[in-house]
């Protein structure tokens, strides 16, 4: 199952990121795909709003310090953004298997590295451009909680 939508507006994709952190009740990850202001912090700017992070949290990409974590409902969020990092092994530097637990909802941008090492992730997002500069936004679930969660989406 893959579902796709347009995005004209950055709201728009706030909104669908929002709605993924309402969906969200344990434990999940996320990657993000696309180039560069394609709208993927955006999105994660939603699912913390969803995920009832704290309004006073201003979500950037942490493309410095690699991870920024928040504290959402129940649940951690944790943003990763690996564009600057320069191998696999150094997501052990950077903390990755400490910030994994049943609590923690994990989003990346630029996954690439995770996904050398085969990091499964529940859902994959990608950002497209069409030719009117308009985001398509396309879903990939993968496993049951994937599927699940995109399934109570209203797209
Ligand atoms: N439909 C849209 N969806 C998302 N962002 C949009 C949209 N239309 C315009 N924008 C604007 O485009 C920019 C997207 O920036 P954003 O930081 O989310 O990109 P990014 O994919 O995280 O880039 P990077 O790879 O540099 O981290 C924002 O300034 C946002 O307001
Ligand atoms: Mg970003």
């Amino acid at each position: 199952m893959i579902k796709k939508l347009h995005s004209h507006t950055a709201e728009q994709t706030l909104d669908l990121g929002k709605q993924i952190g309402q969906a969200v009740s344990g434990q999940f990850s996320i990657a993000l795909i696309g180039d560069l202001g394609a709208g993927k912090t955006t999105l994660v700017q939603g699912l913390a709003k969803g995920l009832g992070v704290d309004d006073s949290y201003y979500i950037t990409s942490p493309t410095f310090n690699i991870i920024n974590e928040y504290p959402a409902r129940n649940l951690r969020l944790c943003h990763l953004d690996l564009y600057r990092l320069g191998s696999a092994e150094e997501l052990e530097y950077i903390g990755f298997d400490d910030m994994m637990g049943p609590d923690a909802v994990i989003v990346v941008e630029w996954p690439g590295f995770l996904e050398e090492i085969l990091f499964k992730f529940d859902l994959e997002i990608k950002f497209e451009f069409n030719e009117d500069y308009n985001r398509i936004i396309s879903l990939f679930p993968s496993g049951q909680p994937g599927v699940n969660l995109v399934s109570k989406l209203f797209l």
